[in-house]
């Protein structure tokens, strides 16, 4: 008997033991998914091929357990929508653990709790926590199977939800799990359980899930658990967990650097091409800038990635990213034909999945934003009727979009190479009203890490709290950084310093959400940013005017090609303006954040915060 019938087959064959013949030669895998099916106990054990066919057989089976509802094939062929648990919405930020030996070395920016206690804890957790549910094993690779050094996962999960987004998100089934077998290669084990076992005959509901969370990694062991949510950041384990988290502890050990940033390619008027990567904090616009549709004459953007980067020094001397992922797993509210075009085409072409959006009546989606108007009547994400005048949000504000990103018109061809591009240009940004310019180039490298280091971005309404607060997000990777937060601004640095300095790329601080006096923004923003970015390229080309600030190089105002846009460089002057009383207060929050460094701040960028101080104070 095959260990590997169809999904709806092991549906049927309730009396299939966890013992069935799995179909791999890689001694490592049998092991470890004998031992976590021993350990959770399900009803049966399924690994998964990645086939269509198989695709379908799983998605039948979510529409007909409720999880999933089939949206109209002629609108959003091949489509669906989830509706979680109200609860179970969001990544979950106060429950996630870097489990390191030594607590120091998770830093002051992660949770920690030491392993031996945490395995304890899991141990206890995930006993028998998959009884009466299909296991599923997910091989995935996270970027290129052809990678030089392709870095593998395997997902146990008993979600099929799960497998179902992980087929858009990663490279998964058959032929990563042969070239792992070809490689005898290590795999990062990532152990998922939506934590709500099925008593014999027990009925399940739509969106299983339970009041405990934890998502924990094992740094030095490279392994990843996660429980209690079906939520993507904390589900599927190839994208937050694997490819930053863990990733970035890999890339510490390897000599590289795992980022949250977009990448994307930019070719002139006189077809010269430019990849610039850019760090920008969760819901600050980097979907938005991947799938720029430039307004500028001429110059034409293409996409290569929209969340996560891996960038390495290549042998030429050159920083050189790719894109880990597969898939978009994009913010639904916001991304309308209006903003994002190139987004919604993508979507449009259907193999998606949308979690906790609003149903049309007519078997679309909807979420607000996605039309200057809102449909005069809706399904919201909790199921309830929904009319304009009900008040309250349709879709949830964290709701998202899963879309196979070659779906993607604009997709630079250069994505499929496993040698990823030269990046000329890398863009910090956050979400600021006041202080930080449109756009400021860094006087050199280091200073560039210094201004990553500092990123900071208001907190939205959207999250709990106060609105507004300025929270230091460094290099946009506070929830992601796998390692001590100063470790890990020493390693861009021993990084970089020992790669060849002529080729470094061009570092920028970039600002779309300052307000004017009046309280509007500073910049339109979307597809104007392109203007941006030409002003970017002319000034690592050396063409574009620029005035020296203390904090680095702004643009001149009319060194900002403004043909088409309804602003002058009196506009364009305001919105780089450096202002000395906003920057007294803004050194006087730096001060404060790297204070929680301690010891592992690295020296290189005190120093530069006492050369910014001392500029300011000759101004
Ligand atoms: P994650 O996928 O969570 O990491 O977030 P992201 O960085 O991809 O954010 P996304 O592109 O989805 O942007 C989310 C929000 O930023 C939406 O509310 C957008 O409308 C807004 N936004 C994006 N670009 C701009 C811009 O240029 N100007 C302004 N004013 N708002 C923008
Ligand atoms: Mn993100
Ligand atoms: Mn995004």
């Amino acid at each position: 008997e095959s260990g590997n019938a169809a999904p709806s087959q092991l549906q049927d064959s309730k009396n299939q033991g966890t013992s069935s013949e799995a179909p791999t030669t890689h001694r490592a895998l049998l092991d470890w998914v004998q031992e976590v099916a021993e350990l959770t106990q399900p009803a049966r054990v399924y690994w998964v091929t990645g086939t269509e066919e198989e695709n379908k057989a799983l998605t039948d089976e979510l529409v007909e357990a409720g999880t999933l509802t089939r949206l109209n094939p002629e609108t959003f062929p091949n489509s669906f929508a989830a509706f979680s648990d109200p609860k179970d919405v969001a990544r979950v930020e106060e429950q996630t653990f870097i489990c390191s030996e030594k607590k120091e070395d998770a830093g002051f920016t992660n949770n920690w709790m030491d392993p031996a206690q945490m395995h304890a804890k899991l141990d206890g957790l995930f006993a028998g926590s998959m009884r009466g549910r299909t296991m599923y094993v997910i091989p995935f690779v996270m970027g290129h199977l052809e990678a030089e050094d392709p870095k593998f996962g395997v997902e146990i999960t008993d979600s099929a939800y799960v497998v179902a987004s992980m087929r858009i998100m990663a490279r998964i089934g058959t032929d990563v799990l042969r070239k792992m077998e070809e490689l005898d290669a290590f795999f990062v084990p990532a152990l998922h359980s939506v934590g709500a076992p099925l008593a014999e005959g027990e009925a399940d509901v739509a969106w299983p899930c339970n009041e405990e969370k934890w998502i924990v990694h094992f740094p030095e062991d490279r392994s990843i658990y996660s429980y209690g949510s079906g939520y993507g950041g904390n589900a599927l384990l190839g994208k937050k967990c694997y490819a930053l988290r863990i990733a970035s502890v890999m890339a510490r050990d390897e000599g590289w650097l795992a980022e949250h940033m977009l990448i994307l390619k930019l070719t002139s008027p006189e077809k010269k091409d430019y990849y610039v990567s850019a760090a920008f904090p969760s819901a600050c616009g980097k979907t938005n800038l991947a799938l720029l549709d430039p307004t500028v004459e001429g110059w034409k953007v293409e996409t290569l990635g929209d969340d996560i980067t891996w960038l390495r020094f290549g042998h030429d001397g050159e920083l050189r990213a790719t894109n880990p992922e597969a898939g978009l797993f994009g913010v639904a509210p916001g991304t309308g034909w209006s903003t994002n075009p190139n987004a919604m085409r993508a979507i449009a072409k259907g193999n998606s999945i949308f979690t906790n959006v609003a149903l049309t009546d007519d078997g679309g989606v909807w979420w607000e934003g996605m039309t200057d108007e809102a449909p005069a009547h809706l399904t919201d994400w909790r199921g309830n009727d929904w009319t304009p005048e009900s008040g309250t949000p349709a879709a949830h504000p964290n709701s998202r979009f899963c879309t196979p990103i070659d779906q993607i018109d604009m997709l630079a061809e250069e994505y499929y190479s496993p040698d990823g591009v030269p990046v000329s240009a890398i863009l910090f940004g956050g979400r600021r009203k006041t202080t930080v310019p449109l756009v400021t180039q860094a006087r050199d490298w280091t200073s560039g890490i210094f201004m990553g280091s500092t990123l900071s971005s208001e907190t939205t309404a959207a999250a709990a709290g106060a609105v507004g607060v300025v929270r230091r997000d460094p290099m946009a990777m506070l929830p992601f950084m796998g390692y001590d937060a100063g470790d890990y601004l020493k390693h861009w640095i021993t990084l970089s310093g020992a790669a060849n300095q002529d080729k470094l790329p061009g570092i920028f601080l970039v600002n779309w959400f300052r307000r004017t006096a009046d309280g509007g923004f500073a910049w339109p923003g979307f597809g104007d940013n392109s203007r941006v970015l030409k002003w970017v390229i002319e000034r690592l080309e050396g063409k574009a005017d620029a005035v020296e600030t203390p904090i680095g190089f702004v643009p001149t105002g009319d060194s900002i090609d403004l043909k088409g846009l309804d602003m002058t460089p009196a506009d364009v002057e305001a919105a780089v303006r450096v202002d000395p009383a906003e920057w007294e207060t803004e050194l006087a929050g730096i001060d404060e954040w790297y204070a929680r460094f301690g010891a592992s701040l690295p020296e290189e960028l005190s120093a530069k915060l006492a050369e910014l101080k001392e500029r300011f104070a000759a101004a």
